[in-house]
């Protein structure tokens, strides 16, 4: 059997690859910085929900009972954005949850080892599955201008990052109209930074991890990048504005409010 048949899975894995030059490109993805997975369960035919692990089942340090069974597409540990994208199954792997979700088998191509930050995606996949939110990607960067925001105190306030970065154009909030969580610095690829992030990801679909990068939820990979993609133009216009010297004025609470009834926010 050759996945690369399931022309419906490679169309997935060729929206990743997309994704992961997009990273590169936008200056998001130094060296290995940020990584991907999507729950490709419902791409997969029965048969090929069976292909032999490649090497010894993985234990998880929490069993994920919402996931059990489940196949990923998940980006490898240390890989390159730009390498993901010119050649995904080279610099990443199908990964499957055991039956009971304590542990994960690698099933395809190659024994790429997912990346660091497994823990949260899978918590994230699991909690937003228990809860019956059908998201299926997961999508973690470092974007420059979005990072350099969160070193600042007064930005470390969900509300008030939200409403700076609304302000600065309407899509804005028509794109992200869930604002933003914080997470306080956590050690990378720790259980707390997953239950951190968990807890924020109850009221937004998108999270700032402090000092070090933005994680986004959604069922679409291009709509996550959209959703960080708007959010860093902000910041983007934002900072521009204050390098030439002003305050950029923002929009009006009406002006913000008035969006909520015409797009039906
Ligand atoms: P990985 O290479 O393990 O995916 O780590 C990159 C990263 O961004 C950690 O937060
Ligand atoms: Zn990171």
């Amino acid at each position: 059997m050759n996945i690369r048949e399931n022309k419906n899975l490679m169309a997935e894995i060729d929206r990743i690859a997309e994704v992961a030059g997009y990273l590169w490109e936008r200056g998001w993805a130094e060296r290995n910085g940020g990584n991907i997975s999507v729950n490709v369960t419902n791409l997969m035919s029965e048969e090929e929900k069976r292909l032999p692990a490649i090497g010894e089942p993985i234990a998880l340090l929490e069993p994920m009972t919402a996931l059990c069974g489940h196949i990923f597409f998940v980006t490898g540990t240390g890989k390159r954005m730009r390498y993901v994208c010119k050649d995904p199954f080279c610099n990443g792997s199908l990964i499957r949850l055991s039956e009971d979700g304590a542990s994960f088998d690698i099933i395809a191509m190659q024994p790429v080892k997912p990346t660091s930050e497994l823990p949260s995606h899978l918590m994230i996949h699991n909690y937003l599955r228990a809860f019956g939110r059908d998201n299926r990607v997961v999508l973690h960067t470092h974007p420059t201008d979005l990072i350099g925001l969160t070193h600042c105190k007064p930005f470390l306030d969900s509300d008030r990052i939200t409403r700076l970065l609304w302000s600065m154009i309407p899509e804005c909030r028509i794109i992200v109209p869930k604002g933003i969580g914080i997470v306080p610095y956590e050690i990378p690829g720790t259980l707390d930074l997953a239950r951190a992030t968990i807890k924020q990801l109850e009221k937004h679909d998108v999270v700032f991890w402090e000092k070090h990068g933005i994680l986004a939820v959604g069922n679409d990979i291009i709509e996550c990048f959209d959703a960080i993609d708007t959010l860093s133009k902000s910041a983007q216009i934002f900072f521009s504005a204050r390098m030439a010297g002003y305050e950029p004025e923002g929009m009006t609470d009406r002006q913000l409010d008035d969006l909520v009834d015409a797009f039906g926010l």
